[in-house]
Parts: structure tokens; sequence; C-alpha cells
């Protein structure tokens, strides 16, 4: 198989998408996945094609947001498959409008999914990764990947509460760095720039050529290249990287 053979992998919000594709690639590379959305039965699909992979898949539902849930389905895939190696922090929303028009709903809601969910399930794999051990007593630990942004970077109108979370996941990402190194947890965010999704594909066409003019690559990213750093980050090759925030834009920003 590949170089995550017999490692366990939590991959959240990922019913479809980025998060679909980064369950997929890691379960190529040998991973067994808890598969992670809201609702089990949204990751019929994502178990699927982590079989067809050559894997093991377990679909569970859970709102990222909600501590008690966090806390029960991480136990959950100890329960089934004894240790967590790998977390995904992937779930993301948006719920995009000016500032001075945002409502506090609107500011929780995506400050609640993107951040807390983030602070969550690392608080929650935490103390399983600091007891994975080898057999002669080597700290094995763990490698967090939080899916930051572009946009939380460099900012972007229309997106104060989203660009907020994101820049709030990079620093969460170095603290969570330093907090864990010393258990050889390594924790990375990987930063995508414009990928193409169902998201993106209904952006007006003038929208899309003015996000083009800027991407030197001069074409959009695909699921498949968050899911390929993703993998490189969480391999043994990316063992001394850690606190680092990758971009994944064409050149977009440096
Ligand atoms: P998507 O909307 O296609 O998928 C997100 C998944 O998260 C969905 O399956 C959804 O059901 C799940 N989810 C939402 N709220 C949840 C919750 N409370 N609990 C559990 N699961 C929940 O999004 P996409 O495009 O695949 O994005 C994935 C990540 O990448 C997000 O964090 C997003 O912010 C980030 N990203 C995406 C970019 C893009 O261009 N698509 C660009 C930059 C970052």
């Amino acid at each position: 198989m590949g170089n995550l053979d017999g490692q366990i992998a939590i991959v959240t919000g990922a019913a479809r998408g980025i998060g679909q594709k980064i369950a997929v690639r890691l379960a190529a590379d040998g991973a067994k996945i808890a598969v992670i959305d809201l609702k089990a039965e949204w990751c019929e699909e994502t178990v699927a094609a982590v079989a067809a992979a050559g894997s093991e898949a377990i679909a569970l539902g859970c709102n990222v947001a909600v501590s008690q849930e966090v806390d029960a389905c991480v136990k959950e895939v100890i329960a089934k498959f004894g240790r967590v190696d790998i977390m995904v922090n992937n779930a993301g929303i948006t719920k995009d409008g000016l500032l001075m028009r945002m409502s506090d709903d609107d500011w929780d809601a995506v400050l609640n999914v993107n951040l807390k969910g983030t602070f969550l399930f690392t608080r929650a794999v935490a103390r399983p990764m600091m007891k994975n051990k080898a057999a002669d007593g080597t700290q094995l630990g763990g490698a967090i990947i939080n899916l930051a942004s572009v946009v939380g970077i460099m900012g972007n109108a229309g997106q104060a509460n989203y660009t907020a979370s994101k820049g709030g996941v990079i620093a969460l990402t170095k603290t969570t760095a330093k907090e864990l190194g010393s258990r050889n947890i390594r924790c990375n965010a990987v930063a995508p720039g414009f990928i193409q999704s169902k998201m993106t594909d209904v952006l007006p066409d003038d929208v899309k050529k003015a996000y083009m003019d800027t991407i030197p690559l001069k074409r959009f990213g695909t699921a498949e290249d968050i899911a390929n750093c993703v993998a490189f980050l969480v391999s043994p090759a990316a063992s001394y990287i850690t606190g680092q925030i990758i971009s994944v834009n064409g050149g977009m920003i440096g």
C-alpha cells in the first residue's frame, strides 16, 4: 500500500468537495478513514470511494461546532480503530455579506464551524495522539492539518466572518504546533487559493476572470491539488515540518 499503512485519519466535512478528495487520497496512501460530516448518511459516497482506493472507512455524523458531539465522535473512532494518527480539520462554511450589514448570527455561525470546530477536534485528539508510542517507547505522536484560506492571509471584502475565522485558524495552527511539538504532534495549515468547486462554479464569468488575472499559473486549483499537499504534510517525508501555513494557490500571493 503506502506510507500511511496502519494509520487512522479523521477528516471532517468529508462528504464532498475538498474533504472527500483528502479522505480518498489518504486512503490510497494506506490510512483508514473516519469520514465525518453533519449527517453520517451524507458520507456514503466517500466511504465507497475509500473502499475503491483499497482502504476502510467509517461514517460518523457530527457537528464540529458542538463540543459534546466532537468528544463523542473521537471516542467512537478510537472504539472502532483503536487510535488516531491524523486529524484533518476541513469542515467549513461561508455566510458572506458586507461587514456593516453582517448579522450576529452569520458571524457566530462561521466562527463556530471554521474556528471553534478546529479547536474542538484538536483538543479532542491531542490526548489520544500523545499516547501513540512505538514498541520501544518512542513517541509517535500524530499530524494535524487545518484548512485555512488565501483570504485568511490577505482579507476579502464581503467576508469579515470567513476571513477572521481563517486568520484565527492560522494562529491556532502555530500555537498548536508550539504546545504539542514536544510530543511529536505536528500541526500545519494548508491555505487554498481559488479552487474549482460547486461554490466557485456559480460565480459570474467576470468575477472568475478577475481572479484568474491574479493567478500566475493561469488555472484554478483542484481539490486534488489540496489533497496532494495534505498527503505530503501528514507523511513521514514532512516529519520536520510543523507550525507552517502552506499556500496552494497557483502563485496568487506569496
Ligand atoms: P464544501 O462546502 O464543498 O464542503 C464542506 C463540507 O463541510 C460539507 O460536506 C459540509 O456538509 C461540511 N460541514 C459544514 N458544516 C459542518 C459542521 N458544522 N459539522 C460538520 N461538517 C460540516 O467546501 P469545500 O470547498 O470543499 O471546502 C473545504 C474547506 O476548504 C473549507 O474549510 C473551506 O473554507 C476551505 N477552502 C475552500 C476553498 C474553495 O475555493 N473551495 C478555498 C479556500 C479554502
